[in-house]
């Protein structure tokens, strides 16, 4: 969904179910509740800042490069499942720390979102859930129950970033296509962050200044796992940890910290 707003002007939120959306959204809610998906659409359903751009550009190369008659629609969305799907959502999580720590840097880049404030008082409002699109701990939770009963791939960004072809290789097996070794290899280096760092298509460099200023902070800011070293205290570190335990209690699921 695109941001609908003026130029340079802040987007207006809303809450819809304890979770904030731009009011556009909102507005639209039955429309977009009555979406329908067709059979071989593709959902893409990242928390923000988990790689979004990155999964996109992978999917849109195995795209190019595959069998042309069978195009498939890639559609990506930030909230927890709103839209019934007739098939295949594709779920990228990042661990919470560095979710957090380039959501805040965006928010500072980004002047249609609301302004974080200083790291400290983001860390709070991150940890309640009230940042645009909701709560990290609902969407990661919500998408991992959800992955053994329904057709879902369930990437993780760390891994990407660990083994690129690997996970690349998966995502090609999902959507059905079958490619040479040599167009992976392409595929690899083409979404490497230091290629979409410098690929206008995919660093936001034509975005208004206004808009997104990347003088404050680049789209394609880090790309690494483990930022969040730099910017929790100690303090941070440990309630962070507390409050992980108590909101994912239950889950199977494993984040890599560092690599
Ligand atoms: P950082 O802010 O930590 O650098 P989204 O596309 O969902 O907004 O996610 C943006 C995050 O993904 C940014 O993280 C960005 O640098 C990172 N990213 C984008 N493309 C990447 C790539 N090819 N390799 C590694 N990280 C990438």
């Amino acid at each position: 969904m695109a941001l609908t707003s003026e130029l340079g002007k802040q987007i207006k939120l809303k809450e819809v179910e304890g979770t904030l959306l731009q009011s556009a959204t909102v507005d639209n809610w039955s429309q977009i509740q009555s979406f329908e998906a067709k059979p071989d659409d593709l959902l893409i359903c990242t928390y923000p800042k988990a790689g979004t751009t990155w999964i996109q550009e992978i999917v849109d190369m195995i795209e190019q490069n595959g069998d042309v008659e069978k195009c498939q629609r890639a559609i990506i969305q930030h909230r927890h499942p709103f839209i019934e799907w007739a098939r295949p959502p594709q779920p990228s999580a990042r661990n919470a720390k560095d979710c957090m720590v380039s959501y805040y840097h965006f928010q500072r880049m980004n002047h249609m979102l609301p302004d974080p404030g200083t790291w400290e008082e983001y860390f709070e409002t991150f940890i309640n859930g009230k940042v645009v699109w909701g709560s990290w701990f609902d969407h990661v939770k919500g998408w991992w129950e959800m992955k053994d009963r329904h057709q879902i791939l369930f990437l993780f960004y760390e891994d990407i970033k660990r083994d690129p072809k690997h996970e690349i290789r998966k995502v090609m097996h999902f959507m059905g296509k079958n490619l040479d070794e040599t167009v992976l290899d392409k595929i690899v280096q083409e979404t490497s962050f230091e290629k979409m760092k410098e690929n206008p298509m995919t660093n936001r460099s034509t975005v208004s200044k206004s808009i997104m200023d990347q003088s404050i902070s680049s789209f394609m800011r880090k790309g690494t796992v483990g930022d969040w070293k730099n910017h929790f205290t100690v303090a941070q570190n440990e309630r962070f940890d507390e409050i992980y335990r108590k909101k994912m209690e239950g889950t199977s699921i494993n984040f890599c910290m560092e690599l």
